[in-house]
């Protein structure tokens, strides 16, 4: 700060110009060093100050010791020169507030001009979408969600729902284990559920019949990765016991679920078929979706169905009587159907995808597709 108030000894109008020019230049060049509220108090107080400040000096140092011809015009521009080193004051105060200045305040400034940060609203997986839809279906017939464990025990994997001790599913070819479990008896070992039908047993352990239940969740099995296959899944379990339940039951729910996700122009077909756990089983083809159940499209046959009019989309059945011996159910006095369904493939069908893996690799150009 190097200006200091002179003392005039010439009171020539051009001497007290130049003077007041020199001040005001002072003053800009202050103003503009000005970066912080700190600053600017010293600023404030070293020009406009009562005690001591350039105002009030050149009262003292050009007022007063002008001569008594030169007082009017020195009185004049000392006047003139009072708001404009306010104003001055004032406006280097707006500035630092509002961030307007060289230096770290312009970084910090904000801009309100500039368009928002926009955060993305994110979509429902497609798997996870395509589960709730399903769920949704049964949740309307009234059925109710049970989970269950990823790690599960060989007893409710396998030995409840009806599996013989050397049933091929229990080999390591499919069924990860758990390493280390060898000392526990084969009911208590550990693997990673291959299903989601274990739910079934830990639901019916835990309620009496009328039981209608879906289990949504995430199954493993150890199949090598393809364009359908991925050690990871999930499954959509349903049960449903009760006292008079038929096979008739099962039709009718099953269509009516087929038709809620594909169209009401979709049809279902029940083919024989085995699991342990039901008894008679059934798989459930669908009309294909994409020829109409033609099994030719646009003049050559469908690839989606092999030609064949039909794509097989889940398993079911009556629960075995067997089953129910686990459950502590009576088999004489209840009876009832299950079902269980990959939800990939639904997805897979529902949305035209080509890959499996598309589901897992966590690509956004994906995945933002199904929001
Ligand atoms: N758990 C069977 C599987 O993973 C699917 C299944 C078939 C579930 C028939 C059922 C059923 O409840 O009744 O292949």
């Amino acid at each position: 700060m190097s200006y200091t108030v002179p003392k005039l000894a010439d009171f020539s109008a051009a001497a007290l110009d130049s003077a007041v020019r020199e001040l005001v230049s002072a003053l800009e060049q202050e103003s503009a060093a000005v970066s912080s509220e700190n600053d600017w108090k010293a600023f404030r107080d070293r020009w406009i100050a009562r005690k001591n400040g350039i105002l009030t000096q050149l009262n003292d140092l050009w007022l007063k010791a002008a001569p008594g011809p030169n007082k009017r015009d020195v009185g004049q521009r000392v006047n003139a020169l009072k708001p404009r080193v306010e104003q001055a004051v004032d406006a280097t105060l707006a500035r630092i507030q509002s961030g307007v200045s060289s230096g770290k305040l312009a970084a910090e400034r904000v801009d309100i001009t500039l368009p928002g940060i926009r955060r993305p609203l994110g979509a429902e997986h497609p798997v996870i979408k395509t589960m709730n839809e399903m769920i949704g279906v049964f949740r309307n017939l009234g059925y109710s969600v049970e989970e269950g464990p990823e790690i599960e025990t060989d007893f409710y994997n396998f030995e409840a729902l009806n599996f013989p001790p050397n049933h091929p599913a229990r080999d390591t070819q499919d069924t990860l284990f758990i390493a280390g479990q060898e000392s526990k008896p084969l009911r208590d070992r550990l693997l990673l559920r291959t299903h989601t039908s274990p739910v079934q047993i830990r639901t019916m352990q835990k309620m009496k019949p009328p039981v209608r239940v879906v289990c949504p969740g995430k199954v493993h099995r150890n199949d090598a990765l393809d364009a359908t296959h991925s050690p990871i899944f999930h499954q959509i379990e349903g049960l449903a016991v009760d006292t008079s339940i038929t096979f008739c039951d099962l039709k009718g729910t099953l269509d009516h679920a087929m038709k809620a996700m594909f169209g009401s122009s979709v049809k279902t077909r029940f083919y024989p078929s085995f699991f342990p756990f039901t008894e008679p089983s059934a798989d459930v083809q669908i009309s294909c979706i994409f020829c109409d159940g033609k099994g030719m499209r646009d003049g050559a046959p469908c690839r989606n169905c092999k030609a064949s009019g039909w794509i097989e989309l889940l398993g079911c059945g009556m629960v075995d009587p067997n089953v129910y011996g686990f459950v502590d159910y009576d088999p004489t006095k209840v009876s009832g159907f299950a079902f269980g369904m990959g939800v990939e493939r639904i997805a897979i069908l529902k949305y035209g995808v080509d890959d499996i893996q598309l589901f897992f690799q966590g690509d956004v150009r994906f995945l933002e597709q199904f929001g």
